[in-house]
This record gives C-alpha cells, structure tokens and sequence, in this order.
C-alpha cells in the first residue's frame, strides 16, 4: 500500500490509474480505524479495482468546545490496518494541503435544511465541515464509488444529496453497522468511556430495538421517544434525542407514518458523544 501526503502524488497516482480504465473506491475516514471503517474498505473493494482510503482529523468538523486536539491518532497502526485489509492507497493530508487557505477563509459547501436538524442542532456548523471536506476529497480522488457508514445516519443522507445536488458522477453506498457482541456500535470515541460508562452504554443499542417494538406493537411514536428519553436517562446518560424520523429525508412523520422510519439517539455518558441508529424498514 502506498502512502502518499501531497495533493500533487495523490493526483498522479489517480491519474495513472485512470488512464489503465480502473474503478476507484474511496472511504474517507478520520482515522483510529476499527472493523467499521475496515468493513468500508471491504466493501469498496467489492465495487472497484483500486482502493483509496483517508485519514484527516477535518478540523472545520469540530466545534469549538469539542475534542479536536485529542481526537485519537494511531496513524502506523491505521497503515497497517489498512495494507492488511486490502488498501491501495491511504492519503493522510495535512491541514494546509486541504486548506490552503486555512480551516476558516476557505470555500464552504453546504446542504441546508438537513444540516441543521438532530445533529446538526447540538452541533452547529458540523455538517458544513463534513460536506466541506468531503467534496474537496471527492474532487482531489474523483472515486467512482464512495462508501460511507450507515452508525452516522445524518452524514450518509448529506452525502447522499451533496452528490446529487452538484450532479457529481459518484455512486455513494451505505454500509451496515458494525457493532460490539454487546451492540454497542463500533466508534473511535468509545475510548473515551470508563469500563463501567462501556456497560452503561449498552442501554442505546437495547433502547433501540425497544423503539422498534414499540412501533410494531403499535404503540403512539410521541409515547416510543419519551419511554426511550426516561431508559436513556435512568441508565445515566443524557440524550440529545431519541427520535423516530423519516429514514429518507429525518422529516418528523405524522400520526398515520409508520413506514421506513429510523430510530435514532444521540446521548451523552462521560467525555464522550455517542450516536446510533436503527432502520425499521418493515411493520
Ligand atoms: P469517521 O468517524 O472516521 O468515520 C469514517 C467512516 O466510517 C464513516 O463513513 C462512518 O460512518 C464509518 N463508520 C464509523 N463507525 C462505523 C461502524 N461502527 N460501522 C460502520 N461504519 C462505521 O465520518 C467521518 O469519519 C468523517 O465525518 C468523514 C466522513 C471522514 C469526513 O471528515
């Protein structure tokens, strides 16, 4: 696997592929890899000849109070995660190469409306920094597939109208979660949890599936959320949302809606912001 810094050796190293008529996938990813994002590279590989995968702690994703500065970094441990699942080629940019001219004057790119909801809410601007990097690394790797992960619901449906919105040639797949054995979702901010925080947070995966019942049993969406805002709570953590939405479009679906929804929590427990979701495609 070759690992390559500059805008310059990526670009020639893309282009030399072009020209021999390859597929590129391409999974951009922040790094402290784990099976998740190894999944993505697996699944890319099924699609394309060539794989090219990211790693860049994107700062303009980050809010001020979060943990820009100690999001974890393991970049010889990611490498060799990579090379071993079958990765062609890692680009690991530094700030200055994807924003020349610094994380706050460049060009933004953003996707109204549902960058502003669920996520977005607790956390202004963050999607902005998302479909921001995303489209200067979609442009810089040109993929013919990119494969994003289903755990950040919100993102994959960003993605989804950033490419259809700049018409740009770009199949995006969405890849199924990769969760512990106790169903806690696979995250590098896992980390950040206690053991005992660890086993707290299993409560989000089982509050989930609970959601789900509820929705097959009939039960009233407003009445599903509060039960699954009080398990949250009772188990110690502090919910931004436990929500039922449209699994299309996260709009809020009305009494007589039961059809392809998502349940989707966002909480807090320790130092850590924790995100999972579940599709209930079928009553
Ligand atoms: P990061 O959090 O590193 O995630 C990279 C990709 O891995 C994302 O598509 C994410 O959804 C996927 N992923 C993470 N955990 C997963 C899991 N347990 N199962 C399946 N997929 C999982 O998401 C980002 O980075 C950034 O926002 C990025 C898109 C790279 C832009 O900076």
């Amino acid at each position: 696997m070759q690992r390559i810094v500059t805008v310059d050796d990526l670009r020639a190293r893309i282009a030399a592929w072009r020209h021999d008529g390859e597929r590129i996938g391409f999974v951009p990813t922040m790094g402290n890899l784990h099976a998740g994002h190894y999944s993505l590279i697996e699944i890319a590989r099924q699609h394309c000849d060539r794989v090219v995968a990211s790693i860049f702690v994107n700062p303009t994703q980050f809010g001020p109070n979060e943990d820009f500065s100690t999001y974890p970094r393991t970049p010889d441990e990611d490498a060799a995660g990579l090379q071993a699942n079958g990765c062609d080629l890692l680009f690991a940019p530094d700030v200055e190469a994807m924003y020349p001219f610094g994380a706050t004057a460049g060009v933004r790119v953003d996707v109204p409306g549902l960058s502003d909801i669920l996520d977005g809410a607790s956390r202004p601007g963050h999607f902005s920094g998302v479909a921001t990097v995303v489209t200067k690394l979609f442009n810089l790797v040109q993929p013919n597939v990119a494969v994003f992960g289903q755990k950040d619901y919100q993102q994959l449906l960003v993605i989804r109208r950033l490419v259809t919105d700049l018409r740009l040639p770009i199949g995006i797949v969405g890849a199924p979660i990769k969760r512990e054995a106790t169903g806690l979702a696979m995250s590098s901010r896992n980390q950040y949890l206690t053991p005992v925080e660890r086993k707290r947070a299993r409560v989000i995966h089982r509050t989930l599936v609970v959601m789900r019942q509820g929705l097959l049993a009939g039960e009233a969406i407003p009445s599903i959320e509060a039960t699954a805002r009080d398990s949250l709570e009772r188990a110690g953590l502090q919910p931004d949302y436990a929500v039922l939405r449209d699994a299309d479009d996260l709009s809020v679906p009305d009494s007589g809606h039961r059809n392809n929804l998502v349940a989707l929590i966002a909480a807090k427990l320790g130092r850590a912001r924790l995100i999972d979701n579940l599709v209930i495609e079928e009553l």
